[in-house]
C-alpha cells in the first residue's frame, strides 16, 4: 500500500501539537471504507484539537480533520465500492478516530455519505462541517416554521466559516440578512456573498431589560454568551435561535421572559451525531436548494504543513471563510 502525508497531532512533554509525517494505512484507526482523500477543511474544532487550546483529542497520536471528501479504494461494506466519491464528516474523525488531514483515510461505513449529485469533492469540502451545520440550522429553523416573510434574520460570528456559508444559504433562499461582525473590514466581504446589511460588533447596544425592541425572526448563533443573551432579548414574537457555536465564550445570560412572553424557541443545533436519514437529507440540500452561491469567494485552499499557522489564526479569529486543506 502506498505511503502518504498525514498531519498528525501528537501530545508530547505536556504540549499538543501537529506535525506533517508519513504513514501507511496500517497506521491509521480501523474501518471498513478506505479512501483516497481529495479534500479536508479547517474547522473551528480542527484549531481546538490539533492545538490543545481545547481538550478535543482524546486519544494520541491521532491524525486531525474533522472532515473528508475522496474516492473509495476498497470497502468491505456492500453499500460503498471502489471509485464512489464520498463525504465524511463529524462523529470521531480527528477526534478518536484518525480524521481528514492524510492522503487516505479509513472510516467505518456508517459515518460514510454518498456525494449528492451537483457537488464536486472540492465544493463539499469547501462546505465541509461547516456548511453541514449552516445547512442543518435552517432546515431544523425551517421545520420550526422560519420563511422569509416572517422578517429579518440576523447572523453573528459573520466572517466565521460556519456564518458565511449560513448567509450566503439564506440570502439565495430569499431571507433579510443581517451580519453582525467583529471584523469592520469585512463589510464588502459580506454584502458580496448575501447580508442586506452589516452591523458592528464593536458599536453594538445590547441593552440589560429583559426584553429589548423586537428585531429578529430568526437569528443563527455562532458565538455565545453575551450575544447569545442580547439574541434573546431582541427577538420577534415567535422568534427562532439556531444556537450552534461558542466562539464568544459558553455562558448563558437571560431570563424566561422571551421564552414565556414572546414564545421565542432556542434550538440546539448538532452536527456530529445527527441520524443518517437527517445528514443524508441536509446534504442533498446543500447539493441543491441551499448550495451557496459564492464559494469561490468564501473558500481558499491550503496544503498539510501551512495548517499550524492557519490555526492560530482561527482561534485569534483572524480568518475569513472557509479553508480546504488539500492533502
Ligand atoms: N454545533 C455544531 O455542530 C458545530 C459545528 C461547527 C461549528 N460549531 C461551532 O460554531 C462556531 C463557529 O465555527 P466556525 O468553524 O465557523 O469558526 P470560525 O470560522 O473560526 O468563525 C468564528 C467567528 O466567530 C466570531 N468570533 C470569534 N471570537 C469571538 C468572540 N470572542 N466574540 C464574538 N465573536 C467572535 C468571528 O467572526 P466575526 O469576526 O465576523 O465576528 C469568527 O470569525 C464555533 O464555536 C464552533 O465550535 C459548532
Amino acid at each position: 500500500m502506498d505511503r502518504f502525508s498525514a498531519l498528525r497531532v501528537f501530545s508530547e512533554d505536556g504540549k499538543v501539537a501537529g506535525r506533517v509525517v508519513e504513514l501507511g494505512v496500517d497506521d491509521l484507526a480501523p474501518g471498513g471504507v478506505v479512501l483516497r482523500t481529495a479534500f479536508s477543511s479547517v474547522n473551528y474544532k480542527d484549531a481546538l484539537a490539533a492545538t490543545g487550546a481545547g481538550k478535543i483529542i482524546r486519544r494520541f497520536p491521532l491524525v486531525g480533520g474533522i472532515d473528508a471528501a475522496g474516492t473509495v479504494v476498497s470497502s468491505t461494506d456492500a453499500r460503498f465500492k471502489a471509485g464512489d466519491e464520498v463525504i465524511c464528516t463529524s462523529y470521531d474523525m480527528g477526534v478518536a478516530h484518525d480524521g481528514g488531514y492524510a492522503g487516505m483515510c479509513r472510516v467505518p461505513a456508517d459515518w460514510v455519505v454518498p456525494l449528492p449529485a451537483g457537488l464536486s469533492l472540492y465544493e463539499a469540502m469547501a462546505l465541509g462541517t461547516a456548511g453541514y451545520t449552516a445547512g442543518l440550522a435552517v432546515e431544523l429553523l425551517e421545520q420550526n416554521g422560519l420563511a422569509p416573510a416572517n422578517g429579518r434574520v440576523l447572523v453573528n460570528g459573520a466572517t466565521g466559516g460556519v456564518s458565511s456559508l449560513a448567509i450566503d444559504m439564506l440570502a439565495r433562499a430569499g431571507y433579510q440578512v443581517v451580519a453582525l461582525t467583529g471584523k469592520d473590514q469585512e463589510a464588502d466581504y459580506l454584502r458580496g456573498i448575501g447580508a442586506a446589511e452589516v452591523i458592528s460588533r464593536k458599536t453594538l447596544e445590547m441593552g440589560t431589560r429583559p426584553l429589548e425592541k423586537p428585531l429578529w425572526a430568526a437569528a443563527f448563533d455562532s458565538v455565545g454568551g453575551e450575544q447569545l443573551a442580547w439574541l434573546t432579548r431582541t427577538m420577534q414574537p415567535g422568534g427562532l435561535i439556531a444556537s450552534y457555536g461558542n466562539a464568544g465564550g459558553i455562558e448563558l445570560n437571560t431570563t424566561v421572559l422571551p421564552f414565556i412572553l414572546r414564545g421565542v424557541r432556542l434550538i440546539g443545533v448538532d452536527s456530529a451525531f445527527t441520524p443518517m436519514a437527517l445528514r443524508r437529507k441536509v446534504w442533498g440540500r446543500l447539493a441543491t436548494d441551499l448550495k451557496p452561491r459564492h464559494l469561490q469567494t468564501i473558500a481558499r485552499t491550503v496544503g498539510l504543513a501551512e495548517l499550524p499557522e492557519v490555526f492560530g489564526q482561527v482561534l485569534k479569529a483572524g480568518v475569513r471563510g472557509r479553508i480546504v486543506v488539500k492533502p
